[in-house]
Parts: C-alpha cells; sequence; structure tokens
C-alpha cells in the first residue's frame, strides 16, 4: 500500500449563515463528508458543477477556512489541530495556487522581489543568498533571470502563473494544491503551464490535488479524480476507470456535456443531459442529492442517501443503483 501524503477524512466545512456564528439562521454545507488520500508524488483531482465545493476543500486543506467536522493530515500532522508556531511550521510543507495569477500578485512589487519575500516569509536561506534563490526558481519554472527586475504588467498571462509556481516552490514544498491554475489562460498556454507542473511534480516529487472544472485538464493531469456534487463525493476512481467507465448518472451527466469525453463506444442512450441547477447546500435533499435530476431516480433514492462504497479495484461510487460488482442497473430500466 503507498503511503498517502494528504489524508481527509470525513471533512465538514459547513458556513453559518445570519443570525451570528453562535446562533445562526441556516448553514451553508459546502463541504459535507469528504474523504480521500492523496499518494506522495501523485495528483488528485477534483471535479464537479460550481458550487459543488470543490473550492472550499481546497482551502479547508490549507486551513483557510474554518473546518466544522473531520480530519486533515498531512504526513503525520493533524492540519485541524495546529496553532501557532506549529502550525506555521507546517504550512511551509504546502502551497496554494490560485486561478488569477494577476490577483496573486502584488502589481507594486517587482517579479523578484516577490519571490524573496517569500522565500523571507517562509525562514528559507540566509538573506545574502535569496536573490540567488530567487534567480534559481525564475529558471526552474522556465522564466529569464533578467525578468526578476520587471513588475506583474510586464508578464503574459502564462508567465504570471510562473511567477505565482515559483513563489509557490520557495519554500521547497511537499504538496501544491492548485485551484483552477489554468482556467483563466489560453487554450495554448494552459498546456505550457500543465506541462511545466508535470515536469516540476517528476523533478522534485511534489503532490498535487488539483481542481479543476475543466474534464481535459483533469485527464490530462490527474491520476485519481473524485467528482463532487453538493459537497459530497459521488465518484471516486483512477483515471483510466473514471473516464472509460463512468458509472454515477452524475458523472455520465458531466461527460455528456462535453461532446470530446462522451465516448464514442458507449450508446447515446447513456447520454444524459443535466437539467437545472443543483439543490441548494443549505437545504440539502434527505436521499440521494442528486435525484431531484436524476433520470433514474426512483423511490428509495428520495428517501436513503446512497454511501460511497468501492464496488470495482480503487473505484468507489455512492448510487443506489450500481451494483456492488459495478454493473449500472439503471442502464435496463430506460
Ligand atoms: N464563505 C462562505 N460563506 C457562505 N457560503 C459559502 C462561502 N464560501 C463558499 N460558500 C458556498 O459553498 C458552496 C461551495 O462553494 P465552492 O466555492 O467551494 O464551490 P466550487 O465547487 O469551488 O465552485 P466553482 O466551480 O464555482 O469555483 C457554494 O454554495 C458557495 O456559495
Ligand atoms: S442513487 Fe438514485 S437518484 Fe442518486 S444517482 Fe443513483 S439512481 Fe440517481
Ligand atoms: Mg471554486
Amino acid at each position: 500500500m503507498i503511503d498517502a501524503l494528504l489524508k481527509v477524512r470525513d471533512l465538514k466545512v459547513h458556513f453559518p449563515l445570519g443570525g451570528g456564528l453562535l446562533r445562526p439562521k441556516a448553514l451553508v454545507k459546502a463541504v459535507d463528508g469528504v474523504s480521500f488520500d492523496v499518494p506522495k508524488g501523485s495528483t488528485f483531482g477534483i471535479v464537479g458543477e460550481s458550487g459543488s465545493g470543490k473550492s472550499t476543500t481546497a482551502l479547508a486543506v490549507m486551513r483557510l477556512v474554518h473546518i466544522t467536522a473531520g480530519g486533515v493530515m498531512l504526513g503525520g500532522d493533524d492540519i485541524g489541530a495546529l496553532q501557532g508556531e506549529a502550525l506555521r511550521r507546517v504550512r511551509r510543507r504546502f502551497q496554494m495556487v490560485f486561478q488569477d495569477p494577476f490577483a496573486s500578485l502584488n502589481p507594486r512589487k517587482r517579479a523578484g522581489d516577490a519571490i524573496q519575500e517569500a522565500l523571507e516569509l517562509m525562514d528559507v536561506g540566509e538573506p545574502a543568498q535569496r536573490p540567488e534563490m530567487a534567480r534559481k526558481l525564475f529558471l526552474q519554472t522556465g522564466l529569464r533571470p533578467e525578468q526578476l527586475l520587471l513588475f506583474p504588467h510586464q508578464f503574459s498571462g502564462g508567465q504570471r502563473q510562473r511567477i505565482v509556481l515559483a513563489r509557490a516552490l520557495a519554500a521547497n514544498p511537499e504538496l501544491l494544491v492548485c485551484d483552477e491554475p489554468v482556467s483563466a489562460l489560453d487554450v495554448a498556454i494552459q498546456a505550457q503551464i500543465l506541462n511545466l507542473m508535470q515536469r516540476l511534480q517528476r523533478e522534485l516529487g511534489l503532490t498535487y490535488l488539483f481542481i479543476s472544472h475543466d474534464l481535459g485538464v483533469i485527464r490530462h493531469m490527474c491520476d485519481q479524480i473524485a467528482v463532487m456534487y453538493l459537497g459530497k463525493i459521488v465518484e471516486q476512481a483512477p483515471r483510466t476507470g473514471l473516464f472509460e467507465r463512468p458509472l454515477h448518472p452524475y458523472t455520465l451527466a458531466l461527460w455528456s456535456a462535453a461532446p470530446s469525453f462522451d465516448p464514442g463506444a458507449r450508446s447515446r442512450r447513456d447520454r444524459i443531459r443535466l437539467q437545472g441547477d443543483p439543490p441548494s447546500p443549505i437545504d440539502v435533499p434527505a436521499g440521494c442529492r442528486f435525484a431531484g435530476r436524476c433520470p433514474y431516480a426512483e423511490a428509495r433514492c428520495h428517501a436513503e442517501p446512497p454511501l460511497l462504497r468501492e464496488v470495482l479495484p480503487g473505484h468507489l461510487v455512492a448510487c443506489h443503483r450500481v451494483s456492488d460488482t459495478g454493473v449500472p442497473m439503471y442502464k435496463s430500466a430506460v
């Protein structure tokens, strides 16, 4: 069994709405019981519609939102339980890369200074060594040393994301949490950044938690993928299993919505058109959260929440109508 660098256990992030923190009028159940393991050196992807809880999961892993319940373990450290200096020390081991590289960089700060500032903040190296360290990080991320003196607006979008990566790598982290890292970039540039991230992963042994709503990006990058719907993982599998044999009706619907991912081998009958919006995370349905939009829903689906269970090696699904041996039973019904 490969050792997991990141372990997330029954993670819940509920945001109180109205009425004050102690007696909120309602709870937004943004993440509602999510568990997964990310082996060292691998990439774990999270995909799902807007509002499914992807970013909140990422923020919880980074301890940037309050964890309502559950655990986040990085190596042997329980991130949720750490405070003060202990949390600061562990923070060096994980870094986050956001979607918009422009918003992540101070427009008045030269790129080299931004990197040196990160080194200083993380207490990496001696002050006299930091300019050379910044130069090396620039080279490592495909930037030229003379560009260290430029301001963010003097870089292209792709180059800015390279600066963000260089800064994230300053403290030699083990885990990079990437939330839609290429969504703001042109398609051609996206491929360059993704390839750079893959090279950095190989060279530095990095582990990625990788969030995207783009199935092409997810398929290119991820070893394991979780599909989230309304705060829960509804299906999780290795890349090949998930793309070649999706089992959950919601995954089928996502694949059907992206024509290039609707494998030609599957018949038209398998296509599910996703209609309407997901229900509110304040008022989650009692049974399967997808029941209101699922063409295969039956009475039980509305009453009983399906458990996420392993139906094929490494392939987990939460659907009443998938058998314990990974056979979708809903197909014969339509
Ligand atoms: N600070 C907050 N307070 C209240 N509700 C929040 C807060 N942050 C997120 N939410 C809600 O939690 C749910 C999950 O949001 P999240 O940003 O995690 O979704 P997402 O999957 O990243 O979506 P997107 O693809 O649009 O980025 C949404 O319904 C959102 O409105
Ligand atoms: S449990 Fe029922 S409603 Fe939910 S995805 Fe499966 S068939 Fe559809
Ligand atoms: Mg998001």
